[in-house]
């Protein structure tokens, strides 16, 4: 059975919650690239903080949570970066079908049931759904074609990516 049965719903509980000091959207950087000096924690719950067990040894995690400040899903969108129009599921907006975001936090070092991190493009009080580790052997792709992304240049995603000004 194909799993995208329309009507079909799959009901996910937190893991856990993300703290930062992000609480305005516009000016929350809008990838960990461009938050280097934005740092993080992720608290996670009792029930499932055996899980965390040699985590410590990974430089890298996905956080992958739910936008739960998303407005209404959009299926064409404007992203930040340029002033086209774009298909949603071809951007890292938030106003998904299915509000869910990931990002590649640096770990600075693990204190019990807490996480600390560094990266943090993620609004304070983040529902967190799963923690992944990144693997450079799986995930690392030296060559990519990165759509309309590629025609954004390097100095300004960086001026703007950051929501500085
Ligand atoms: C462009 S998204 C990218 C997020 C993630 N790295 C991704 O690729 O899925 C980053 C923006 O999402 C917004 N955002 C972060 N956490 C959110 C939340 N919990 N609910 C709604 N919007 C959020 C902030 O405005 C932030 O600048």
């Amino acid at each position: 059975m194909i799993a995208t049965v329309s009507g079909e719903q799959f009901v996910y509980r937190p893991i856990g919650i993300i703290r930062t000091e992000n609480t305005i959207p516009d000016k929350t950087p809008i990838q960990p690239v461009y938050a280097a000096d934005r740092e993080g924690r992720a608290e996670i719950f009792s029930e499932v903080v055996e899980g965390l067990r040699d985590i410590e040894k990974f430089s890298h995690l996905y956080l992958i949570y739910h936008f739960h400040r998303a407005g209404e899903p959009r299926l064409i969108v404007q992203p930040f970066l340029e002033d086209v129009e774009h298909g949603i599921f071809a951007t890292r907006a938030p106003v998904r079908p299915n509000a869910i975001g990931f990002s590649v936090v640096e770990l600075i070092r693990r204190e019990g049931a807490t996480l600390y991190f560094r990266g943090a493009d993620i609004l304070d009080g983040t529902p967190l759904l799963d923690i992944k580790p990144y693997i450079a052997r799986f995930d690392h792709i030296a060559l990519s074609r990165n759509g309309w992304q590629d025609g954004v240049d390097e100095q300004t995603a960086k001026r703007k990516g950051g929501r500085k000004e």
